[in-house]
């Protein structure tokens, strides 16, 4: 069939697109349309098969059935270079960069294939200007690895910006991102926009998609649940399409009664990246602990975690000091860290969701190899059922799961240590609203328990929604204490956050 008669095709239209693994039905007959300079919103909760959907049109993975049309002609996306040739861009959620090489040669990698020849030096003075472009200012020589999760994204974004694309798909870009790098994010989606591009954006925080996108497209369980334009749906709604039920208080914080000190930090410093914090935490108290990205807060609490070498300074446990050389230690001496960076820090992606449950708990379960995958098994399926993981079965490897759903995998390794002080770096980036709530809920309990609990968090709708009090870092320091957290604005910690 050839059309022609269309005058102004679709840019972009997926139908009845099908595809399984062993043991997963992904994506069932799932259609979805764009136009041109349209930003569609895709929803839904982790393991909906977002990821999947937009790898087909990545040229990642091959449908099972199913059609994709381009400007009313059916095109074979069947590899990555079919599906940039065809103008698609994807930004995918795992990033694909190469550690040992430089951002900018990241953003050039593969490119000769083109036919173009570019000097090395044109090439770098180019990624420089996209970076400009961004407003964003990346060390473009050091090798990737060394980078932040945060500029690795913003190299990622970099590099198939740097592509002529003419449909471009985003899969969770602000994960990593705080609400200014966010903001810069938006600018270039609306010029890309005006230009006619049309955008797939993926992200669970719904400020940010009522924010941007025309239109929202709901998947749940790998099917097409519904979608309407943006204006017409309220947050409410889009929840509850989402999970399927509703949830009537996004943030459920529970008053804890606030004990003793517990974790006692005084004058503790590393260079110029933590410079002379102190600051107690109290049993039953949840402390937020906020700032702009490099402020300090993953350096600080690495510090605490005894990851990283001090310069000066002193970490106390219910009045006792400690000396902790290394995480072992800490661990050992009741403090617990979740990492934001799940994929390097938390998980190992080749082993089993069990197994990978398992790894920090050695001592707990049995030494004898069944017993203990017994134990282990009963373990994992109780934080499997609270924290809602998908996944076809406990043997799956954690490289399989989608990207929330292995962020759910490190928390509930974390979660069963019975630390007494636990730190949470952004515990709930890339989780869905629903398994959201159910962390929430936990950390009630757990403050409830008389635990310490310290949230570094960049989405400012959260710390003020589950903080007891909050801590605002900038340049190493902390600038700021929040005491009155009921009274307290995004705009109050914004200021402290800059000054
Ligand atoms: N390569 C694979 N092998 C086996 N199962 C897979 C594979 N890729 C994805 N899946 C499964 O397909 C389902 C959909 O996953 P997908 O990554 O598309 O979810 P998602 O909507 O992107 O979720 P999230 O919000 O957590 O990123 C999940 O159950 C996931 O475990
Ligand atoms: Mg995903």
């Amino acid at each position: 069939m050839v059309t022609t008669a269309d005058p102004d095709p679709l840019l972009l239209e997926m139908s009845g697109i099908e595809k399984s693994f062993p043991g997963v039905l992904a994506l069932r007959d799932v259609s979805l349309s764009l136009r041109r300079g349209e930003v569609l919103a895709l929803m839904g909760e982790n393991g909906a098969g977002k990821s999947t959907l937009i790898k087909t049109l990545g040229g990642a993975h091959q449908p099972d059935a199913g059609q994709i049309a381009i400007d009313g002609s059916p095109v074979e996306l069947s590899s990555p270079t079919a599906s940039i040739e065809a103008g698609i861009g994807v930004i995918y959620q795992e990033f694909n960069l190469i550690p040992a090489l430089s951002a900018w040669e990241n953003i050039f990698l593969g490119r000769e294939r083109t036919g173009f020849f570019v000097a090395r030096g044109a090439e770098r003075a180019k990624a420089l200007e996209m970076f400009e472009r961004l407003g964003v200012n990346i060390p473009i020589d050091l090798p990737c690895g060394d980078l932040s999760i945060a500029q690795q994204q913003l190299v990622e974004i970099a590099k198939v910006l740097s592509q002529d694309v003419r449909i471009l798909v985003m899969d969770e870009p602000s994960a990593a991102l705080t609400p200014q790098e966010v903001d810069k994010l938006f600018t270039i989606i609306r010029d890309l926009k005006d230009q006619g591009i049309g955008i797939i954006y993926i992200s669970h925080r719904l400020d940010e998609v009522f924010e941007i996108a025309d239109s929202i497209t709901v998947l749940r369980d790998g099917q097409y649940v519904g979608g309407s334009p943006s204006d017409a749906m309220t947050r409410r709604q889009l929840i509850e399409m989402m999970v399927g039920r509703s949830i009537e208080n996004e943030f459920p914080k529970q008053p804890a009664e606030i004990g003793n000190v517990r974790l006692a930090v005084t004058e503790l410093s590393r260079g110029q990246l933590v410079q002379d914090v102190s600051f107690d935490v109290h049993a039953g108290e949840v402390l937020g602990l906020t700032g702009l990205v490099g402020a300090g807060r993953t350096e600080l609490v690495r510090l605490i975690f005894g990851a990283d070498e001090r310069d000066g300074g002193q970490v106390s446990l219910d009045g006792k000091p400690l000396k902790l050389r290394s995480p072992r230690e800490a661990i050992r001496a009741g403090i617990c860290l979740l990492t934001e960076d799940r994929k390097s820090q938390g998980l190992v992606l080749g082993r089993s969701v069990r197994e990978n449950f398992g790894l920090p708990n050695l001592s707990r379960f049995s030494r004898f190899g069944l017993l203990r995958q017994r134990q282990e098994r009963s373990f994992f399926a109780r934080y499997v059922d609270s924290l809602s993981i998908r996944i076809p079965h406990q043997e799956q490897l954690a490289q399989h799961l989608s990207g929330g759903n292995q962020q759910k995998v490190v928390l509930a390794k974390w979660l069963q240590q019975n630390a007494e002080v636990l730190i949470f770096d952004e515990p709930t980036r890339g989780v869905d609203v629903g398994a959201k709530h159910e962390i929430y809920q936990l950390m009630n309990r757990l403050a409830a328990d008389g635990k310490a609990i310290i949230m570094i968090s960049s989405e400012l709708p959260e710390v003020l929604g589950m903080s007891d009090r909050i801590l605002v870092m900038h340049e190493g320091r902390v600038t700021g204490e929040i005491t009155d957290v009921a009274s307290a604005t995004q705009q109050q910690i914004m200021e402290l956050a800059i000054s």
